[in-house]
């Protein structure tokens, strides 16, 4: 075993869509170390999601992992069956849903739908020790214990939110993936969770997979970047390279939609054609046809995962900086 948590390789992800498969993840390799924050990020569309929802097999009747490992801690959670995945589910492996903040059960107080998820990973826990420890993990995600009580609907999108990030630790994961967990809410609620999750993943030690669309927000929490376009890792690696060294355009387009600290939110205007159709992906490298550096091979064939030292990898034949 490599030590690390989570190993992934070229992991494959499918929809079946009516018009045809839909290739959402295409050859994604990884791995997180135990600790580690990786931030994922992305355009919308480029598979996200779905490489979120697949590592805890939880893709949609419709999607379904089409190849690859996903090894935790060496056991490989792809040709486990539903009983035999249960088990990792929210106790080692975690998940703070895209739009969670609506995703609470309306109709059950905070409380008892955290109560069943602690009971669900402790059976024998007493009504005393859940009551304990969500009062804990109220405190934890700075909600207060006597609010527990409460239904989702009277709750803030903040609250909500912060809920949501409490169900997510209740079992106390190795590792949590958070998919946009603060997209919704405005600057300020975003920048304070952002800071608490922060906290809470350094006092716990907690491997975590934050993805964003907005590599800003990532390069505040994560050590390590991975860029995704169209369903594949463009570049990965420690985020001061990614930032001050992009290997693959893609990487260099998003960074330049990063806002300035004073000016308007931009979006990736600077990107000359259509974000891709998953459904029939451009050949060769996925991001050619918008791509200010393509030559001929990058349609013609896929660039291989390089690593550029460093623990700094990208998919490019004509990375920048290393003009021939
Ligand atoms: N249930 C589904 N059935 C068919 N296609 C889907 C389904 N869910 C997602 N897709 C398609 O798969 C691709 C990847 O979608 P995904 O939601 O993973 O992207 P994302 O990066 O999370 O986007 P966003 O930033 O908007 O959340 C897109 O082309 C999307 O249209
Ligand atoms: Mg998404």
């Amino acid at each position: 075993m490599d030590g690390n948590l989570l190993t992934v390789e070229n992991l494959s992800a499918r929809y079946a869509a009516r018009a045809g498969e839909v290739s959402a993840v295409d050859g994604v390799s990884f791995a997180l170390a135990r600790g580690e924050v990786l931030g994922l990020a992305g355009e919308s569309g480029c598979g996200k999601t779905t490489l979120a929802l697949s590592l805890l097999k939880l893709l949609p009747e419709n999607g379904r992992i089409t190849g690859g490992r996903i090894l935790l801690e060496g056991t490989d959670l792809v040709p486990l069956s539903e009983d035999a995945i249960r088990p990792f589910r929210w106790r080692r492996l975690s998940v703070i849903f895209q739009g969670a903040m609506n995703s609470l059960h309306p109709v059950y107080r905070i409380a008892d739908q955290i109560r069943e998820a602690l009971e669900a990973c402790d059976p024998n826990m007493s009504r005393q020790q859940a009551d304990d420890r969500i009062s804990e993990l109220f405190r934890l995600v700075g909600l207060d214990p006597a609010l527990a009580g409460r239904y989702p609907h009277e709750y803030s999108g903040g609250m909500r939110q912060r809920a949501v990030i409490a169900l997510a630790l209740a079992c106390r994961p190795d590792l949590v993936i958070a998919d946009e967990p603060t997209t919704a809410l405005d600057v300020i609620v975003q920048d304070s969770i952002l800071r608490e999750m922060q906290t809470l993943q350094r006092r716990f030690g907690m491997s975590m997979i934050y993805i964003s669309h907005d590599i800003a927000v990532l390069a505040e929490i994560s050590r390590r970047i991975a860029v995704m376009y169209a369903g594949r890792l463009a570049e990965l690696g420690a985020a001061v390279d990614v930032f001050d060294n992009p290997l693959h355009p893609y990487t260099a387009a998003l960074l330049a939609s990063v806002p300035s600290l004073h000016g308007p939110r931009t979006r990736l205007v600077n990107l000359p054609g259509e974000p891709p159709d998953l459904l029939n992906p451009p050949s060769g490298c996925r991001f050619h046809p918008r791509c200010p550096r393509a030559r001929d091979v990058c349609a013609e064939r896929e660039p291989a995962w390089e690593d550029f030292g460093g623990g700094h990898f990208a998919a490019c034949w004509n990375p920048a900086g290393r003009d021939a």
